[in-house]
């Protein structure tokens, strides 16, 4: 049986994680799945987007499967760990905009997991942490790495360290996430979400995704480089012409 669904309007694609007996706790099945979901999306070139949520209103992703790894030895939690390392570096690298919709508890891996996507949006009843200092481990698969680069390592160490969960708000407030919006706002967020991705040039949010990720690894000179070089051959191909002629026409691109 499938453990994501996948649902596509307009070249934007939404996964929903689906292991609600487990709160969808990342174990090993769930994570291969997703490698091969995200396999399949990297040769997908009608791509303009991904959504990924978890089913129902009580989990995002409630961790690690805590039962799958409690028996491991370090060799086994090493090659769980790497495992899932790279199936996030294959959604963090997808060419396209990557959204989380947080809905319910993301916790030690599920926040991991929303950390590898581009942004996140929180639902209200939404709670993130790491509390994997709780059961005698640290984060494992990325969290001391994106966390503290999303929210610098002050706020990335106190969650890390205290275990603590803080709510949707407070997620908010530390830049976490992007928005924070009503659970049963879920859907129309979604609809609204495909609508702009799907309204603007393809190549240019791709673009856009290369110059901040590919960027942020350089010094602001070559990172500034990097961008007139994407910049300028936005001007290569059909997609700017349209989209400024539609402008310039008072009509709507065709993309
Ligand atoms: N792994 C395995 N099973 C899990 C799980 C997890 N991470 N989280 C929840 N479940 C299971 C529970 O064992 C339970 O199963 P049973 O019905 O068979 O007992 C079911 O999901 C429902 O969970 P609860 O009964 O606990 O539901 P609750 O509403 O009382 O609590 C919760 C919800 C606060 C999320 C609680 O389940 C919880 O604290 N879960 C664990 C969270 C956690 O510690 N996550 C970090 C894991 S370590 C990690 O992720 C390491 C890493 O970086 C890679």
């Amino acid at each position: 049986m499938s453990l994501i669904e996948q649902t596509e309007q307009a070249g934007v694609v939404t996964l929903t994680l689906n292991r609600p007996e487990a709160l969808n706790a990342l174990n090993t099945d769930l994570i291969a799945e997703l490698g091969s979901v995200l396999a399949a999306l990297e040769a997908h070139a009608g791509l303009r987007g991904v959504v990924l949520t978890g089913a129902g209103e009580k989990a995002f992703v409630a961790g690690a499967d805590i039962a799958e790894m409690r028996d491991k030895t370090p060799e086994q939690a090493r090659y769980f760990a790497s495992q899932a390392l790279t199936v996030l570096k294959r959604l963090e690298t997808l060419p396209v905009p990557t959204v989380a919709l947080v809905n319910g508890y993301a916790l030690g891996g599920g926040c991991e997991l929303a950390l590898a996507c581009d942004w996140a949006i929180a639902t209200d009843n939404a709670f993130f942490a790491q509390p994997e200092v709780g059961l005698g481990i640290i984060p494992g698969f990325g969290g001391t790495q994106r966390l503290p680069r999303r929210v610098g390592p002050a706020m990335a160490l106190d969650l890390i360290t205290t275990g603590r969960r803080i709510d949707a708000n407070e997620a908010l407030r530390i830049g976490l996430v992007n928005r924070v919006i009503a659970l049963d706002e879920r859907d129309a967020t979604i609809a609204e979400l495909t609508k702009q991705f799907s309204r603007n040039g393809p190549n240019a949010m791709r673009a856009a995704k290369q110059a901040v990720h590919d960027g942020q690894d350089q010094d602001l000179d070559s990172a500034l480089a990097l961008e007139t070089s994407l910049f300028a051959l936005g001007f290569a191909g059909e997609e700017q012409r349209e989209g400024m002629s539609a402008f310039l026409e008072k009509r709507k691109a065709a993309f």
